[in-house]
């Protein structure tokens, strides 16, 4: 079946999202606490499409070998996955572009792996700051992409784009050959 994942760094709002989009508080742990999330969690959508919650990155105090078995684990999910048509990069939109999220986005991109941008939290700024926050990360990204990946806003808080990244995906299963 088709599958979509969702990454970003420690605590920027992956498994919020999930449960916004399905309407399910408490399916996908969530903390104030970075690191919830450790192993690679799979949510079967309608008996048709998984959504897969991901453990995140950057999270400053976990140890070496914790860094290492999260990367080799995320890498071969990543780039072995068949069945894996887009994996969502979230990034906190009140932050400025963060090299990590910078480098792994080039990552991704360089293994072809289809992929989508959501910026997160947007409740927590003001509708200009939303705007001037995406336009300063989508200039970090031509420095190195011609092409920009597709962009979402959301907000787990307020259910903002709920419906624009469903669509998105019920688009995208319509191309998995069943
Ligand atoms: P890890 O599993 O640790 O990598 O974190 P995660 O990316 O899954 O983040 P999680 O969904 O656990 O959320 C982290 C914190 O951010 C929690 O306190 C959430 O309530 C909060 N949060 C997530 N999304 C939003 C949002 O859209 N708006 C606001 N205001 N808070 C959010
Ligand atoms: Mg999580």
């Amino acid at each position: 079946m088709p599958e979509y994942a969702f990454i970003g760094r420690s605590n920027v709002g992956k498994s919020s999202l999930i449960n916004m989009l399905t309407n399910r508080k408490g399916l996908a742990k969530t903390s104030s606490t970075p690191g919830k999330t450790q192993l690679i969690n799979h949510f079967l959508i309608n008996n048709k499409w998984y959504l897969v919650d991901l453990p995140g990155y950057g999270y400053a105090k976990a140890s070496k070998a914790s860094k290492e078995a999260w990367e080799k684990m995320i890498r071969d999910y990543i780039l072995k996955r068949k069945n894996l048509l887009t994996l969502f990069i979230l990034i906190d939109i009140r932050l400025e572009p963060q090299p990590i999220d910078i480098d792994f986005i080039d990552w991704v991109g360089k293994k072809e792996i289809p992929l989508a941008l959501v910026f997160t939290k947007s409740d927590k700024i003001s509708k200009q700051q939303i705007v001037n926050s995406v336009e300063r990360f989508k200039r970090e990204l031509r420095k190195s992409w011609g092409e920009l990946p597709l962009i979402f806003i959301s907000s787990a808080e307020k259910k903002n784009g709920r419906d624009e990244i469903l669509h998105f995906i019920e688009e995208t299963n319509k191309e998995f050959v069943f």
